[in-house]
């Protein structure tokens, strides 16, 4: 017990482990980033229902509310809000250790050289995270919505992205979603290690066919409505 209590506070006592290590933080950004990134695009194909009118578009909101006799909504809400609530505070934590470990003069030079990837990251994930408190009071409570009916799914989404200024709003929040996804697995395949100039072209590839299908798919959804395709 003594020899314990004396190891405390050593250097050794306080040694990184998992998650307060960089690596770590990393580790779960990449993972809490996948399972985002599968609900993006899993949650998009669903929406495409909308396309095909009133009837399958409820019936598809409705499945999703009532699976496993309602407890499956409940249990995809916590792996969500625990996969956003890690990716945040990985991110936080880790810009935060950044501008702690360094000293003013190089930071003003890091400044300059940063990508303007990682600059962006932050300013989109704190745009995202306000359009889905957003996005949960417009189309999932209702409170933000102009003519919400409970359990309507289709009228809530044609009638929600019929004002113009919410259409905008859900267009400009998935251009930042753009840009955070294209980063994000433009890192997560760093992070996986594909990093070999020859991989390069593959991982841009990647990025931007995978950004450009889901934030292409969605902007459509509020300009269909606009347009009078979806009514
Ligand atoms: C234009 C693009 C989008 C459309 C048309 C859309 C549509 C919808 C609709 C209609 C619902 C309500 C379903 C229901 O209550 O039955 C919903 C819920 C939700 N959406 Fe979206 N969404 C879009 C983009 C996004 C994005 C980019 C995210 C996340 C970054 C997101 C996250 C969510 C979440 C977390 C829920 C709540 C699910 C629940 O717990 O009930 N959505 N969305």
């Amino acid at each position: 017990m003594q020899a314990a209590d004396q190891t405390l506070g050593t250097p050794e006592a306080q040694a990184p482990g998992f998650l307060t290590s960089s690596v770590g933080r990393k580790v779960v950004m990449a993972v809490t980033g996948i399972i985002l990134f599968g609900f993006v695009t899993v949650h998009m194909l669903g929406n495409t229902q909308a396309y095909l009118g009133k009837e399958p578009f409820n019936h598809y909101a409705e499945l999703l509310q009532t699976m496993v006799h309602g407890a499956g909504i409940w249990v995809f809400r916590g792996v969500m809000i625990a996969a956003a609530g890690l990716h945040g505070w990985a991110a936080l934590s880790l810009s935060m250790d950044n501008w702690k470990a360094r000293p003013v003069g190089y930071r003003a030079q890091q400044m300059k050289s940063a990508t303007w990837a990682s600059r962006t990251m932050r300013w989109s994930g704190v745009v995202l995270a306000a359009f889905i408190v957003y996005h949960l009071l417009h189309l999932t409570v209702g409170s933000a919505h102009p003519a919400f009916i409970k359990g309507n799914a289709y009228h809530n989404f044609v009638e929600g992205f019929r004002v113009p200024l919410a259409s905008a709003f859900y267009i400009v929040a998935q251009l930042c979603l753009g840009l955070h996804m294209w980063h994000g697995v433009w890192s997560l395949t760093q992070t996986l290690g594909w990093v070999h100039p020859r991989y390069n072209k593959l991982r841009r590839g990647l990025a931007s066919a995978l950004t450009l299908l889901v934030v292409g798919v969605n902007i459509s959804f509020p300009i269909a409505v606009l347009a009078g395709v979806i009514k």
